[in-house]
């Protein structure tokens, strides 16, 4: 396909099961024409044409156009690029001017305003294995004077008109992130956002579209995500006309954004990536899962290690002889990385000083790190340590040499939160400092693994340093960002973790460096259970790290099943489990490593959802049918408590299957139609004449699932 032999300027995007269709109308707007199932070329609708309504709403404001600017025509939607040029002029007018086509996946529509040289450049690529589609644009000053852009969204998506949509995503705060909300999109405009220089802990750039009757294994859902770890925003619109039209948005977010883009320069938005299955809530989570790991991920197709982690253990009492008593204990259990959690460096006794400061405690590591990082390699495990490279506490050295390099407000308060601030990440001296130290750590020991942290979010966002402070919220990112891709480069091997006090920065966009994400500092495990599945509406397991700790008193078995949803850590204080815990839990631990591949890099069933249920099940099956790993929870329910039937997914209908637990072979047919129950009883003891109930609450079964023969 190219543009001569398209005179008509309509393209066609197909996945395996999905098309997606755009073009130029009449009129010369760049316009949606469908988005759905997938249709034969010849059946895929014209673009629509221009028709206004009444003398309150022009041609544009009915349009689904692909990629609205603000200022001109009758349209008052949510515009995807609002921008001032230097003589004040504040209307834009994109008009189609070429397009670059390259294969059957990727597209680039120019399109151009009719008086000043601004090129705005759409680039489209589908993803067929997927069912997906990802977009991003650059915007290109061509002028001599400078053009201010005051929103540069990445996409507008439209799914098709005439339904009233149920808009599913995230929500949350710290300790009790990724709680799945599903509302009926109301007409208006619904905001979804953060403006915390941060993805956040509130909300995440991610949703999903129904008509309200999807569930887990049914119906059509049009759903995308945003991959930027900054601020953001996502506005779903519901307006009147074609019964009701919706159009969602997403983007950097524009709340206090202005980019001055100079003569000659181009500014580049994150990649919005969307899709559309018939499969409903599961399917959206499998090709997100599929997506970030074939095609995000530094280590995509990896088995992540059993790791243990200090910091519940030891808070930031760290020291050799301490950490190394952990680590034996760790070794016994049969962890393959231990963890150094915040604590290890110069004067970080507390939370009040030592963030700037990144070499080790004299006093807690008098020969530096090396001695330790040798014990935890001879007791055959590798080594990974924590990092806050963002942040800075007013005591530390770093803080007395550059005061000027926090982010702040002249004549304003530098509020502290945690007792810390927030470094100037949009100055290229701080990206090299940190660099600098950072790049030196990993050279001189050998460290494989890094726990990147950010304890807090933005206040007084004075500016970044340059021509237009308000640049400072993309500058930021793309700062943080630099300093990952530095690293990635001169270090290949290792693998980093984003976190940001739990759940704040998880996002596609930080997963193009950070192989795993720690979703949440709640590590309780009946919590656990939850704030797992909310995050794996977006995310595979494999990124999800999962602790077993000693918070709760929940049994422990219970607690690793939980854990073995993810990727299986360890984080309590081990040298508080006595003997027995840890034959448990080596034996656990030689469980997963089983079935490991199962759950991080298979595709996972969400059987019975746990956000609001006693009971729940989710399942995890190889790529090709031939095994998999159910997992069974029971939170609490009353008694006589009744287990429903739990139907398998994902097996060969035609071939045998055992499920451990249940005696003979059925085919997959059965285990996927007429189901089997898992029951977690409680039971009737007869103690001292007295009959008393042994309650089956908070007891979990780990069943493997295994095809017999070929
Ligand atoms: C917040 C993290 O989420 C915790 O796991 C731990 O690393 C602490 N920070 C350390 O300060």
């Amino acid at each position: 396909m190219n543009q001569h032999e398209n005179p008509q300027h309509a393209w066609v995007l197909h996945t395996r099961r999905s098309t997606y269709a755009l073009g130029v109308n009449a009129a010369g707007f760049l316009v949606h024409r469908y988005w759905g199932a997938r249709l034969p070329d010849a059946g895929v609708p014209a673009a629509p044409e221009s028709e206004g309504w009444a003398s309150f709403n022009g041609p544009a404001q009915l349009l689904p156009e692909e990629y609205p600017a603000w200022g001109s025509g009758l349209s008052y939607v949510e515009p995807c690029l609002k921008a001032t040029f230097a003589d004040g002029v504040r209307a834009l007018e994109l008009r189609y001017v070429s397009v670059d086509v390259n294969g059957d996946t990727d597209l680039v529509i120019h399109l151009r305003d009719s008086h000043y040289p601004l090129v705005v450049s759409l680039f489209y690529r589908a993803h067929p294995d997927y069912d997906l589609v990802e977009r991003f644009v650059a915007i290109t000053n061509n002028g001599d004077a400078p053009v201010t852009l005051e929103r540069a969204f990445s996409a507008q998506w439209h799914p098709p008109v005439g339904v009233q949509y149920r808009l599913s995503h995230l929500t949350g705060r710290w300790l009790d992130e990724w709680h799945i909300r599903r509302d009926a999109l109301p007409h208006g405009t619904t905001r979804l956002e953060s403006r915390r220089i941060m993805t956040g802990h509130q909300h995440n750039p991610w949703f999903a579209l129904d008509d309200g009757e999807a569930d887990e294994e049914r119906g059509a859902v049009w759903f995308g995500a945003l991959a930027w770890s900054g601020s953001w925003a996502l506005t779903a619109e519901v307006t009147d006309f074609e019964a009701t039209m919706t159009r969602v948005s997403l983007g950097v977010n524009d709340w206090d954004f202005a980019w001055q883009l100079a003569p000659g320069e181009t500014f580049t938005t994150p990649t919005a990536v969307a899709g559309w299955t018939d499969g409903g809530f599961g399917a959206v989570s499998r090709a997100m899962h599929d997506y970030v790991r074939d095609t995000l991920l530094p280590h995509g197709g990896g088995k992540h290690k059993v790791l243990y982690n200090s910091w519940e253990a030891t808070l930031f009492d760290v020291d050799e002889p301490g950490q190394t008593a952990l680590a034996e204990v760790a070794a016994e259990i049969g962890v393959e990385l231990f963890v150094m959690d915040d604590g290890w460096f110069k004067g970080r006794n507390h939370d009040r000083a030592g963030l700037g400061d990144w070499t080790p405690d004299a006093k807690k590591f008098p020969h530096g790190l090396t001695p330790l990082v040798e014990r935890v390699n001879a007791l055959g495990m590798e080594f990974g340590i924590w990092v806050e490279p963002e942040m800075i506490n007013e005591d530390s050295d770093l803080y007395r040499a550059h005061p000027d390099w926090v982010i702040h407000s002249q004549n304003r308060q530098r509020t502290t939160a945690r007792n810390q601030m927030m470094l100037n990440m949009a100055l290229p001296e701080v990206q090299d400092y940190t660099i600098g130290w950072l790049d030196a750590l990993l050279r001189n020991h050998k460290i494989t693994f890094v726990k990147w942290d950010a304890n807090r979010n933005v206040s007084e966002p004075g500016g970044w340093g340059g021509r237009e402070p308000r640049e400072l919220w993309v500058r930021y990112t793309q700062g943080v960002y630099r300093v990952f891709e530095t690293m990635r480069a001169r270090h290949p091997h290792v693998i980093f973790q984003s976190c940001s006090g739990g759940g704040g920065r998880a996002d596609l966009g930080i997963l193009r460096y950070a192989d795993q994400i720690w979703a949440s500092d709640n590590t309780e495990p009946a919590a656990r259970i939850s704030i797992q599945e909310g995050f794996s509406q977006v995310f595979p397991a494999s990124v999800m790290e999962a602790w077993v700790t000693d918070a709760g008193t929940l049994p422990l078995d219970f607690r690793f099943a939980v854990s073995m949803c993810g990727a299986l850590g360890i984080g309590a204080n081990l040298l508080h489990w006595d003997a027995e815990a840890r034959r448990q839990a080596r034996e656990w631990v030689a469980l997963y490593k089983e079935i490991r591949a199962l759950v991080q890099l298979g595709d996972q069933y969400r059987l019975l959802p746990a956000q609001g249920q006693g009971y729940s099940a989710v399942q995890y099956m190889a790529k090709d049918a031939s095994q998999g790993v159910l997992f069974v929870f029971r939170t609490h329910m009353a008694e006589p408590a009744t287990f429903p039937m739990l139907h398998l997914r994902g097996l060969d209908a035609d071939a045998q299957y055992m499920l451990d637990g249940i005696e003979g072979a059925r085919s997959g047919a059965a285990w996927m139609r007429a189901g089997v129950q898992v029951p977690l009883k409680s039971e009737i003891v007869w103690a001292e004449g007295a009959m008393e109930y042994k309650i089956g609450d908070f007891t979990a079964a780990v069943r493997r699932i295994r095809r017999i023969g070929a």
